[in-house]
């Protein structure tokens, strides 16, 4: 059994998958605590639904909000930190608290098309195989060791909304898979 904490910025389908794995069976996990760096984010619905802990940490709400969310996370005892869809840079606050311990979701075969907009650059750049990448997350964007991969073709009449649902549809088995291996190696 693993202990997840889980950061967040919006619709947190990522975070919805990991809690129907758990539910389900198919993930030996807890969600100890999910963290929004947004008030307003979907996934914190999503968490409350679920019974979770929730925690609104921002540039806004917070001085330093990389020590708050590491002060959160080690109260919470974690053993793994999942940033699912976190859009703002993780600092040694965090980092250095849990070493190899955080993870990130990309919907891009890194490193190519890193940032924020990795599905629309993708498609602009015309590439025809795109897919996802689970990596644990170091001082800079979308870089640091890549764990777990898995590549899609992109098709002649994909829009943004076409392949965004599929890779978003693999995020969610990809990410359930990686973290099944990770809580089976604990054990
Ligand atoms: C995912 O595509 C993730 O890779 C990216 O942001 C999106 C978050 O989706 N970094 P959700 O909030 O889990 O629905």
């Amino acid at each position: 059994m693993i202990k997840l904490g889980v950061l967040i910025s919006g619709s947190g389908s990522n975070l919805q998958a990991i809690i129907d794995a758990i539910a389900q069976g198919r993930l030996d996990a807890s969600i100890e605590l999910v963290i929004s760096s947004r008030a307003d984010a979907y996934g914190l619905e999503r968490a409350k639904s679920a019974g979770i802990d929730t925690a609104v940490v921002s540039p806004k709400t917070h001085e330093n909000p990389n020590a708050r969310i590491a002060e959160l996370l080690l109260q919470a005892e974690v053993d793994y930190v999942v940033m699912a869809g976190y859009m703002r840079l993780l600092g040694s606050e965090v980092l250095d608290v849990f070493p190899n311990r955080v993870i990130n979701l990309h919907p891009a075969l890194l490193p190519s098309f890193k940032g924020a907009h990795a599905i629309q650059d993708a498609l602009d750049f015309g590439v025809k195989v795109t897919g996802v990448t689970v990596h644990y997350a170091n001082e800079e964007f979308d870089c640091g060791p890549i764990i777990a991969q898995r590549a899609l073709e992109i098709q002649k009449d994909d829009t943004l909304d076409s392949l965004s649902e599929r890779i978003h549809h693999i995020e969610h088995e990809l990410l359930v898979d990686v973290l099944s291996d990770l809580a089976s190696k604990k054990n």
